[in-house]
């Protein structure tokens, strides 16, 4: 039996050699190359092209090789009843908080206006409150967003979430499901989105949010490009309602050429690389799974396919 690579730029020479060790009398096959269809129980996924899983008879589980998982979801035609694995890994949560980290000192201490200042060779030392009078809001309490809002609240920062289900962090202040919304934004003056992107959140961030927020908010995003609004963005950093947006994540990857976020001056572009799947400890993650198949158990996390996350 087999497990199936299908990670276009990933290293499936490494992949290769964790399975081979971690789950033994798995044969490793990497995509297109599938061999018989029917010997693939596992197919390790990160943008397989769609309608390609229904082949494979045999599937046990569907694994996801990146912590979002719309890329599985957008296939219209997914085998039934066969788990989707999420990739829950503490390294990727801890690269993801300090992505978070690092963009609310950035703004907090007015580095954005230091980069600017130092073009026009204009000396000025800009004041800043107090860590605990800024506030932050984590959109998505999940396995990222509560390691971004735990990271956060210690550095002294007023710290609050947004989710659909209430939440107990110790020391961040719970907002939940439509009605939390407003009053979350309302109190946010750095705003870091880890939401996955389902239904219910594309395009969630548009004009009327952006509008709530206090006039000139920061946003961070680093989930998905399509939970906000491109236009309503851009008019609203025209307008100085917002003051800044650091942008990890895009409706479109590679963010194409004539995107006017490149050459924005309030917008700071990364490459979708806040949190990169981390080999070793995914492999570890990856393997743990299969083998709990593979001895009858269930696989951990499997997505809820009625939330879509
Ligand atoms: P989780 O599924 O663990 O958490 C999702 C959170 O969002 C939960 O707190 C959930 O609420 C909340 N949520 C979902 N839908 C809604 C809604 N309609 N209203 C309010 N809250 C909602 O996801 P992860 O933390 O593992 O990952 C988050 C996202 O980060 C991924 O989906 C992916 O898009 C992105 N990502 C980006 C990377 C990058 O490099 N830029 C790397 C890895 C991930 P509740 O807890 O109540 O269910
Ligand atoms: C993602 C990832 O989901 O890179 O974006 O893991």
């Amino acid at each position: 039996m087999a497990i199936l690579f299908s990670y276009a730029g990933g290293d499936a020479d490494f992949w290769r050699a964790q399975m081979e060790e971690r789950v033994p009398g798995q044969e490793f096959r990497v995509f297109p190359d599938t061999g018989d269809p029917g010997d693939i129980e596992f197919a390790l996924v990160w943008l397989h092209p769609e309608g390609d899983l229904k082949n494979y008879p045999n599937l046990k589980a569907i694994l996801s090789l990146g912590a979002g998982v719309e890329h599985v979801l957008r296939d219209p035609d997914l085998p039934e009843g066969v788990p989707i694995v999420r990739l829950v890994d503490d390294i990727l949560a801890q690269d993801m908080a300090l992505h978070v980290v690092h963009w609310v000192i950035h703004y907090h201490r007015n580095y954005h206006v230091y980069g600017g200042d130092q073009g026009n060779k204009h000396w000025q030392r800009l004041r800043f409150p107090d860590t605990a009078e800024r506030r932050v809001g984590i959109l998505g309490m999940g396995e990222l967003g509560t390691e971004a809002a735990r990271h956060v609240r210690d550095l002294g920062f007023a710290v609050a979430g947004w989710s659909r289900t209430p939440k107990t962090v110790e020391g961040v202040e719970s907002f939940h499901g439509p009605d939390g919304l407003m009053p979350f934004l309302r109190r946010t003056d750095i705003l870091a989105s880890l939401l996955p992107l389902t239904g219910a959140t594309e395009n969630l961030l548009d004009k009327e949010k952006f509008a709530a927020m206090p006039e000139g908010a920061y946003l961070i995003n680093l989930s998905r490009g399509a939970i906000l609004v491109d236009e309503d963005l851009l008019a609203a950093l025209d307008s100085g309602a917002i003051a800044g947006a650091a942008l990890d994540v895009f409706r479109t990857e590679p963010l194409p050429p004539n995107d006017p976020y490149w050459s924005h001056p309030k917008v700071a572009v990364t490459p979708h690389a806040a949190g990169p799947t981390n080999d070793r400890s995914a492999a570890r993650k990856v393997a743990e799974n299969i083998n709990r198949v593979l001895a009858g158990e269930s696989p951990h996390p499997v997505l809820d396919m009625e939330q879509r996350y």
